[in-house]
């Protein structure tokens, strides 16, 4: 039996905790949140001991998995307390919010026997695993170029009410950090990182409410010239992602979590892989539920968890570069630290 425990009470608690009851061999034993109120209503829905500091969990509960779901400055500090005991940790993205903090924390999986996964769900969606399958059985042939589009609605009550969010020291920034991540991250899941990133960002709709972006757009370059532009901006609705990857010969659309592709002789397929959200906002997706189901499948039979820190190499240095890009206003090669 895996003996759990959740730090961060907020939005994104309820998916985990919703996920684990449906995980055999778990048990959450302690929620932790210095939010009396957020932390009363976890314990209530889901069972825990109640605590407001992390380290005080850490000290008097014996934890096998802690997952961490707390604003983005606080995933790597929590994240080396917990393995440096030998705790297991599954961390919502974002892995840092600078390369200082992934390379600590980087530092800190070589030197315990503890596992760390992180939470890029999207890359467990059907379309996303059925394109990545296509793309690698080389069936259309080279990607030759790549586009997507994340427009979701965020409004400043969102940002203002949160006492994290839009804010650089505690976000790491704005719309790319928090919510277009995951799209740049199934980006480089499929493409790998590009050779040189030109970014710009601006803040249409939230100037005077948060100083960070709210939007960005972002052409990425890979040596053999494929090239993949990439956006994102507050919309009034949460429209659905749109992902498409052009090949020699065909091509692959995924919208949300459909996929259709294309064949050169312009035949084509479409399957919607949807599942319907009961726990959180439908645009997160379901796919914690797999995400989460792994984790542990992998702790239990001693095997390889796939979202390590070292497979979101390519997303972070991406996402560095994006930001560094467009605030040094010249291209950057994803990894270089300026
Ligand atoms: N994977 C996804 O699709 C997805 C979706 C939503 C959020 N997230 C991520 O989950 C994390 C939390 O987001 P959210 O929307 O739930 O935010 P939230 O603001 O709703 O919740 C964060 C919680 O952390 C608590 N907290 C703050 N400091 C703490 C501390 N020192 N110790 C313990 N708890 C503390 C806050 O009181 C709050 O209850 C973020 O990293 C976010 O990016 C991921």
């Amino acid at each position: 039996m895996f003996k759990t425990a959740i730090v961060g009470c907020g939005a994104i608690s309820k998916t985990h905790a919703e996920a684990l009851r449906s995980v055999k061999n778990t048990e959450l034993v302690a929620l932790c949140d210095p939010n009396t109120e957020k932390v009363d209503i976890r314990a209530k829905e889901y069972g825990g001991k109640v605590y407001s500091s992390l380290n005080d969990m850490l000290d008097n509960e014996k934890i096998d998995v802690l997952h961490i779901c707390t604003p983005h400055y606080l995933h790597v500090p929590m994240a080396l307390e917990a393995l440096k005991r030998g705790i297991n940790v599954l961390m919502e993205k974002p892995p840092a919010i600078s390369h200082d903090q992934f390379a600590e924390l980087k530092k800190a999986c070589k030197t315990t026997n503890a596992k760390l996964g992180i939470c890029f769900q999207n890359r467990y969606n059907g379309a996303v695993v059925e394109a990545k399958r296509i793309i690698e059985e080389k069936k259309l042939g080279k990607i030759i170029g790549a586009r997507a589009i994340v427009t979701w609605s965020r409004s400043g009550v969102y940002y203002t009410e949160s006492g994290w969010r839009g804010q650089i020291d505690k976000e790491g920034g704005g719309v790319l950090i928090n919510q277009s991540i995951h799209t740049l991250d199934l980006m480089t899941y499929i493409m790998g990182a590009p050779d040189k990133v030109t970014a710009q960002s601006s803040n249409f709709h939230l100037p005077g409410i948060i100083n960070e972006e709210d939007s960005i757009t972002a052409y990425l370059e890979y040596k053999d010239k494929t090239a993949v532009f990439f956006a994102t901006t507050a919309n009034c609705k949460d429209a659905p992602v749109l992902l498409e990857f052009y090949c020699e010969n065909g091509s692959l659309r995924l919208e949300g979590n459909s996929l259709k592709v294309t064949y050169s002789d312009n035949t084509s397929d479409f399957k919607d892989y949807t599942v319907r959200n009961e726990t959180g906002k439908a645009c997160w997706g379901t796919s914690h539920t797999l995400l989460i189901g792994e984790f542990y499948e992998c702790l239990e039979k001693t095997k390889d968890f796939p979202v390590t820190l070292e497979s979101t190499v390519p997303s972070f240095n991406t996402m560095m570069a994006v930001y560094d890009s467009a605030k040094h206003k010249k291209s950057i090669t994803p990894g270089e630290i300026i």
